[in-house]
């Protein structure tokens, strides 16, 4: 293992924020994670573990460890009939293990095409898009204790995943370093397969119709999320962000409806709690950030809850925008956003 002292940062956020980390180190092995759990100074000093870097938000120079996890290899832990549990090293690309898992027929990723980083954060947040989210074929992950060098397994029970939330934002945050995530996929070419495609969500559907799609295929359903996502989302190799900055609010039922009386036209989608979730981009819209750009930070112009660095933007100017704009949603709706991105 090379450890780099004072590293820059900027080529391993998609903000693209020049950061300088004091210690950093690549680990591609459980092996030489342990290793470094060895050593007190390591474990007594703040830590950073960095997957793709595609929803931190720098705010300034670490003074600490920055590990940079690129544990590799995809293989089949185990198998049925009509399933295949898919085991990946956490320093996968997401999206590769998306597209080797169609290539076989595997379904249950296919909604989750073209979501950059790696498969290491994929349980942090619960990764979700287009209907679905990763707790859904989630079977279990092995993680290293940092504090102990122990290895663990933790099963969906253990993770309290909610919707871009897991135990690893809160109770466990910064415990576990995680080596590898197992999924339970559907075998295709089993002969009783009936899997179910996620085709009725967003404009799911329209793509396909767009792109005359006749039979559905975990291909063609890749293919449609990756269209609507290219479409609408700013490729961070051209213009530095990291996806939606804040999560969708749930609000009561009855301010929903206070709301609603004020603004009829306000999109909504009702939850199981009772609770009614808006998208935060169309209130970050209503107040008139969409496409505005205070300094080097801009609220992007065809998704309003992707915060963009336009180019040599210090995370604190990011923050500074992101609160700027949590404020004037609050001031006119009533509604206090949270952050999605890990803000460091
Ligand atoms: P990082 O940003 O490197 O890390 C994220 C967090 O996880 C950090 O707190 C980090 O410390 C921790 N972490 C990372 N790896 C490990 C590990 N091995 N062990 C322990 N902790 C770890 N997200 C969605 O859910 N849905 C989307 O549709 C979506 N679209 C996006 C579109 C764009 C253009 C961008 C830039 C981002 C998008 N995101 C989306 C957010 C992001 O891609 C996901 O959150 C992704 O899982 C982050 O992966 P990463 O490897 O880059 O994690
Ligand atoms: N909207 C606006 N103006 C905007 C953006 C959105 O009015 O500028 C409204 C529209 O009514 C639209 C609705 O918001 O119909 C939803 O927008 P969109 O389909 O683009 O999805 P989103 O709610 O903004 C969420 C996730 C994305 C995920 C998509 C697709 C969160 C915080 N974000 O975005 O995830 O890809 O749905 O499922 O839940 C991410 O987590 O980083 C991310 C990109």
């Amino acid at each position: 293992m090379k450890i780099e002292k004072n590293k820059s940062l900027k080529l391993l956020n998609t903000f693209g924020i020049d950061v300088i980390a004091k210690y950093f180190v690549e680990v591609c092995s459980v092996d030489e994670f342990r290793e470094l759990c060895r050593d007190p100074e390591f474990v007594r000093t703040r830590r950073l573990i960095l997957g793709g870097g595609s929803n931190v938000l720098l705010t300034g120079d670490f003074d600490g460890w920055v590990v940079k996890n690129s544990i590799p290899g995809i293989s089949i832990a185990a198998e049925t009939g009509g399933e295949v549990t898919v085991k990946a090293g956490a320093g996968e690309n997401w999206h590769d293990l998306v597209m080797w898992s169609i290539e076989r027929d595997y379904a249950g990723l296919e909604n989750l095409s073209l979501i950059p980083g790696l498969t290491g954060a994929a349980p942090i947040q619960n990764i979700g898009a287009y209907g679905a989210e990763q707790k859904d074929v989630f079977d279990q992950l092995e993680a290293i204790e940092i504090g102990s060098g122990d290895k663990v397994i933790l099963k969906a029970g253990d993770c309290a995943f909610g919707y871009r939330d897991s135990i690893f934002k809160r109770q466990w945050k910064n415990r576990f370093f995680i080596t590898s995530v197992s999924f339970k996929l559907a075998k295709l070419s089993s002969p009783n397969a009936h899997y179910r495609y996620r085709a009725e969500y967003g404009n799911v559907r329209a793509m396909l119709d767009e792109m005359k799609v006749q039979d559905l295929s975990l291909k063609a359903m890749s293919e449609a999320v990756c269209r609507i996502r290219r479409a609408k989302l700013p490729d961070p190799k051209e213009l530095g962000n990291a996806g939606s900055f804040f999560k969708n609010p749930s609000i009561p039922q009855a301010q929903f409806e206070a709301l609603a009386s004020k603004y009829p036209e306000m999109p909504h989608y009702p939850q199981e709690d009772g609770r009614i979730k808006v998208p935060a981009g169309w209130l970050i819209e209503q107040c008139g950030w969409k496409g505005k750009k205070v300094g080097r930070a801009g609220c992007h112009k065809t998704q309003a809850l992707v915060l963009v660095n336009y180019g040599g933007a210090t995370g604190r100017e990011v923050l500074e925008f992101a609160e700027s704009i949590r404020g004037s949603v609050t001031e006119k709706f009533g509604i206090e956003l949270s952050s999605e991105v890990n803000i460091i």
